[in-house]
């Protein structure tokens, strides 16, 4: 790989600064001088209609921001990335979850491994199993069939699958239960289980590396549940227990069948997982074939990426008004507001994307950036935010570029209480449209102090009640939250964060920043344990511990 190029040393971060500097337009100009702004800037991205309109940016701004695109070489990093060139140095790996959703016809050699035959492979052992598990022939350790599946995994290995399986809800088979099981507090083990018959219930530990420490508790806590209801009989655990993991070794030594091990490849980062063997749990649930189109959603939109000019390419442009806003503008977050309830565990999910992999202080080749990258990523579903946060959204003193994601149609399956309403009145799904709307609506173009004072406002209240606008958001639309659909829109953020990583000369695919805090809490955890260890920490670490020692004690 050749070393990355530092952004603020090109020429086009220079313009971009310049340009930064003379940028006084609002949106409330902009729309004015080009009534056609909208038709110009909304595009079409599979089935995504994605509206960049609302963003403070001329064309002079996204010729320029796309000179910085190509300036570092995103075109470029990407077909290497996706042609299994190790671009995550640090770790020395390919990055080839494109790879994950290539067609059977396909063929990619990676050091003389086709890896597209590979990903089928473990494709269609995942789909034998989904259908075993799906038609009732997984029978349990007393001959029943299997009636609840637990995820024990976390980070990558869980908020992918969880989300997908709250989005895709309404594909979802009767008769079948999921639950999640993530963090190391045994409370959340315990609720889990206390729902759950030990002989009907299969456990998925999903662990890429098979040695996260909260995992092996959650997948250690459920084999001791298991096993005490089989009467102490291990060989239950092969009835119970599947894996999905690169660690075949490591699943071995726990006691999982090899047959039970469904692999995947290093060249997966976690947080671009799910729709490998991690997504065992979303295949069970909505089935093989339309697991199959949430793949056909995110090669759609790699398609879309590979081949369409970064000046008309709604992803990159929509990673560079980021970059725009986080290097230019100085604003230190990006929220998602899905007007979905199916969506509500999304910002969850963007959260890890995004932050894990954009979080970084250093480029690549370990050199200091000195300018901002990531930024902090947050959010939830409409219209619960707006009884919450959006105060600070529309009069807060820094402004927060949103992305707005919307269905135009009501999920299927859900009791839609306004449906036996006439026509012209409204129905629930229409009054959460309309909120997305005027959110973003809102956030542009505001309300000035003489438009206040004209509703006959008294003085004293007038700044109160004045909206500055001029606030930039994404509005993501699309016809139904579908398999492919949801695929799409998660393909859209993981080139998103691609194009923005890019950008910033970091390695968006390593995250050495999550090491630290997991090997000072193996030595905290000896020294909870062995009230006699001696701590060397500083005073305030030195107690807590003691503080925590004198209640295990008295416990
Ligand atoms: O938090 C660090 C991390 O390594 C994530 O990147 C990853 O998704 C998560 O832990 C879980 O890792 P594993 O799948 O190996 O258990």
């Amino acid at each position: 790989m050749t070393d990355p190029i530092n952004p603020a040393a090109t020429e086009a971060w220079a313009a971009l600064s310049h340009h930064r500097s003379a940028f006084h337009a609002s949106l409330r100009d902009l729309f004015h001088d080009d009534p056609q702004r909208a038709d110009h800037m909304t595009y079409q991205v599979a089935d995504l209609t994605v509206d960049l309109s609302k963003h403070l940016a001329t064309s002079d701004t996204v010729s320029l921001l796309v000179d910085l695109a190509n300036s570092t070489g995103v075109v470029q990093r990407f077909e290497a990335m996706c042609r299994g060139d190790r671009i995550n140095s640090t770790e020395d790996r390919a990055v080839l979850h494109t790879a994950l959703r290539r067609q059977r016809s396909d063929s990619l050699e990676v050091d003389g491994v086709d890896v597209v035959d590979q990903v089928h492979d473990v494709l269609d052992a995942m789909a034998a199993l989904a259908q075993r598990v799906r038609t009732g022939q997984w029978i349990g350790f007393d001959g029943r069939p299997i009636d609840a599946v637990v995820n024990i995994g976390i980070g990558g290995s869980d908020l992918g699958p969880a989300m997908a399986l709250r989005a895709l809800e309404p594909h979802v088979i009767d008769g079948l239960s999921f639950a999640f099981v993530s963090n190391v507090d045994p409370v959340q083990m315990s609720q889990t289980l206390a729902r759950l018959d030990p002989a009907t219930t299969l456990f998925l530990v999903a662990s890429k590396t098979f040695t996260t420490a909260e995992t092996m508790a959650n997948a250690q806590a459920a084999r001791r549940w298991l096993v005490d209801a089989a009467g102490g009989d291990s060989s239950a655990v092969s009835k119970h227990f599947v894996a999905l993991s690169t660690n075949a070794e490591a699943v071995a030594d726990f006691g999982i069948d090899e047959a039970n091990m469904f692999g995947f490849w290093d060249w997966v980062g976690g947080r671009y997982s799910m729709d490998s063997a991690i997504g065992l749990s979303i295949m069970i649930a909505i089935g093989p074939e339309a697991f199959g189109e949430m793949l056909d959603g995110f090669r759609a939109i790699d398609e879309y990426m590979a081949h369409t000019p970064l000046a008309r390419n709604a992803i990159a442009l929509s990673a560079m008004l980021g970059v725009w806003y986080r290097n230019f503008w100085h604003w230190p977050s990006h929220a998602v507001l899905p007007y979905a309830q199916l969506l509500d565990r999304f910002a969850a999910y963007l959260q890890q994307l995004d932050m894990e992999s954009n979080g970084k202080r250093v480029r690549i080749d370990g050199e200091p950036v000195d300018y901002d990258t990531g930024p902090i990523v947050w959010g939830e579903p409409g219209t619960n935010g707006q009884h919450a946060f959006y105060q600070l959204l529309h009069q807060g003193t820094s402004p927060v570029p949103c992305d707005f994601i919307g269905m135009l149609n009501p999920p299927q399956g859900y009791d839609q209480p306004g449906d036996a309403l006439a026509a012209d009145q409204p129905t629930q799904h229409d009054q959460l449209f309309a909120n997305m709307v005027a959110q973003s609506e809102a956030l542009a173009f505001g309300k000035t102090a003489s438009e206040v004072a004209a509703d006959g406002v008294s003085a004293g209240l007038v700044s109160h009640k004045t909206f500055p606008g001029n606030r930039p958001s994404t509005t993501i639309v699309a016809d139904h939250l579908t398999p492919r659909v949801l695929g799409q829109l998660i393909a859209f953020y993981e080139h998103r964060v691609f194009v923005q990583g890019t950008v910033w000369g970091v390695n968006s695919f390593d995250q050495w920043g999550v090491e630290l805090g997991k090997v000072l809490a193996g030595r905290v955890l000896s020294e909870l344990v062995d009230a006699e260890a001696p701590l060397g920490h500083d005073g305030s670490t030195n107690r807590l511990v003691e503080r925590y020692r004198a209640a295990r004690a008295s416990r």
